[in-house]
């Protein structure tokens, strides 16, 4: 009775919740920021794609239409994208009928010719067996995108850029690598290389105790290292990102918003090396008052590719307003 009237409670609120963010995002636009449909910030554009995370639809009221707000200013971009990324966390609890929630969203708008779905550890829980889970993402990424894929992980390109799309083989929040998948990324990785194009990875945990991970995970001093992050296949993944150049590792998980290093904060989006980048991506569907960076939902990256460099450009797709204060420029070498 009582988890039935919190329920019942709790669907307008959240709805309300979404709501009062729009609102709240257009007025950072009265405040200074860039609202501007998506466009190429520069001529000489060779790629562009939109990358969200955590959208953690359910069946509450609300969670869809927020994305779906987002997806419409996608699919209005001046210049088309040449690819939409969901980085994980796509559903709250991998169920059937918010796999379908989910497809019916995509197949409303379109965005670009290339959607690509990356699982996520909530994607997992739909069951408790890793088969069924699998089998549910691959029918649903061909339901939601048309892509025939026969594993959680994949690779394809975006406009010549290859685009490696890892995932979790198991049920954790920390993410389960095969062998297999290690093996294979490390093949992908190769060929990769040879195209001479940037590389980019979607992968939704980030890599271990980067972001400020672990302690940025649920801001527990107490936490050791590795919450938060892929768990142990991580090393094993960062020496194979480590032999290459031009590497940008993008992951979702953490639910924090945007944040850069001069915030003085212990968590930022963008984290650069010698060689490769890792991104950090916000929580589509919550907001973050905790973390110290930018608080609102519906936020994400428009990357675009050029000749000598890789823009990441912060978005509210929600309000349609750019937040240049959180973009990053990755020189290619
Ligand atoms: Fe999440």
């Amino acid at each position: 009775m009582l988890a039935a009237l919190v329920s019942v409670l709790f669907k307008p609120i959240r709805a309300g919740i979404a709501v009062f963010m729009a609102v709240a995002a257009l007025f950072g636009g009265i405040l200074g920021f860039e609202k501007a449909e998506i466009s190429h910030k520069k001529d000489g554009c060779l790629a562009s794609f939109a990358v969200i995370s955590d959208t953690h639809l359910t069946e509450a009221n609300g969670r869809r239409e927020v994305l779906e707000i987002g997806l419409e200013d996608m699919s209005k971009a001046k210049d088309r994208l040449d690819a939409f990324v969901v980085d994980g966390d796509i559903t709250d609890n991998g169920e059937i009928p918010v796999w379908e929630s989910f497809a019916l969203a995509m197949s409303k708008y379109d965005i670009s010719d290339n959607n690509i779905m990356v699982i996520g550890n909530h994607d997992t829980w739909g069951s408790d067996d890793p088969a069924v889970t699998k089998e549910n993402f691959i029918k649903y990424n061909k339901l939601a995108t048309g892509r025939e894929i026969t594993e959680v992980y994949y690779s394809t390109e975006i406009n010549g850029c290859p685009a490696i799309i890892l995932g979790s083989e198991g049920d954790h929040v920390s993410a389960t690598v095969s062998d297999t998948q290690i093996e294979w990324f490390a093949q992908q990785m190769e060929a990769a290389s040879q195209t001479g194009k940037p590389i980019f990875i979607f992968f939704h945990q980030p890599v271990n105790d980067t972001h400020g991970l672990p302690y940025t995970w649920e801001m527990n001093k107490d936490d050791g290292p590795g919450t938060g992050g892929i768990g142990d296949a991580s090393d094993r993944i960062l020496e194979i990102i480590k032999q290459y150049k031009n590497v940008f590792y993008i992951s979702g998980h953490i639910h924090a918003g945007f944040s850069t290093a001069d915030d003085g904060t212990v968590y930022s989006s963008v984290e650069k090396y010698d060689g490769y980048t890792l991104i950090n991506t916000p929580c589509y569907m919550y907001s973050d008052f905790l973390r110290g960076g930018n608080f609102l939902n519906g936020t994400g990256f428009v990357v675009e590719v050029y000749e000598n460099e890789v823009l990441f450009r912060a978005r509210n797709f929600i309000s349609g307003i750019w937040q240049p204060k959180y973009d990053a420029v990755i020189e290619l070498k």
